[in-house]
């Protein structure tokens, strides 16, 4: 599972994010990395779990909880309100499929068995549906840790992994168990369970 990319494509990508200062990084890094997908997959798992963590903390829940000066709310443009944070999350990955010249054709999102948002599951291939039965079965030995895996889409090589997104806090459980959109079959959440994953999917060298 060798990657014809390097640290520093990674590192220019998350400095973009944050600063104009990939040059000096690919000048500490060189092009003689050679990392494996799923490295990479972990360096963008890291920068995203991060970006979502201060999203939550410092600014949905500083604002809307601490400061009581805005709410947070699925209809938040006509609510002048805050998105909430997977909406927050899917807005940057669809930015991120639109950028035509990343170093590679990476792409994340948001998943889970059990949907508020019925089109994020349209996505779900057969891999990303298994990874997400493993990461959310308590049953399962990969439960809460990631899985990885590889699949084909469009004559293309590519790895998969998912990382768990846990109950973390009250107010996940709160609004997904009381949600609109729940299905009657969907598991009532509660502290600590996996609602769902992170999937990041990374295109593999060609043999
Ligand atoms: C106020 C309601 C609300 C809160 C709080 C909330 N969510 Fe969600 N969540 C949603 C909605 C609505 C979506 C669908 C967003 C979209 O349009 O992509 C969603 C999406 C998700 C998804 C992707 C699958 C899906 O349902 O479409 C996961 C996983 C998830 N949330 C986990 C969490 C976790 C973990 C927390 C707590 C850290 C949390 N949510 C807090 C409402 C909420």
């Amino acid at each position: 599972m060798k990657l014809p990319y390097t640290l520093s494509a990674i590192v220019a990508l998350s400095a973009s994010l944050i600063s104009c200062g990939s040059d000096e990084e690919e000048a500490k890094t060189g092009s003689s990395g050679g990392y494996e997908a799923e490295q990479v997959a972990e360096a963008l798992y890291t920068v995203l779990k991060a970006d979502r963590t201060v999203y939550a903390k410092k600014v949905v829940s500083r604002l809307v909880n601490t400061e009581g000066v805005i709410t947070a709310h699925e209809e938040w443009k006509e609510n002048k309100a805050l998105l909430l944070p997977a909406q927050f999350f899917r807005e940057g990955a669809e930015i991120v499929d639109d950028v035509e010249d990343k170093p590679f054709d990476f792409s994340y999102s948001l998943q889970s068995q059990w949907p508020l948002n019925y089109t994020n599951a349209e996505k779900q291939t057969p891999a990303v549906k298994e990874g997400l039965k493993a990461v959310s079965d308590p049953n399962n030995p990969a439960y809460g840790k990631k899985w990885v895996g590889e699949e084909d889409i469009a004559g293309k090589r590519y790895f998969v992994g998912i990382y768990p997104d846990k109950a973390v806090a009250p107010a996940c459980w709160e609004c997904h168990n009381d949600h609109a959109n729940r299905k009657p079959d969907y598991p009532e959440f509660k502290k600590g369970d996996v609602m769902g994953g992170i999937v990041i999917r990374i295109p593999l060298a060609q043999k």
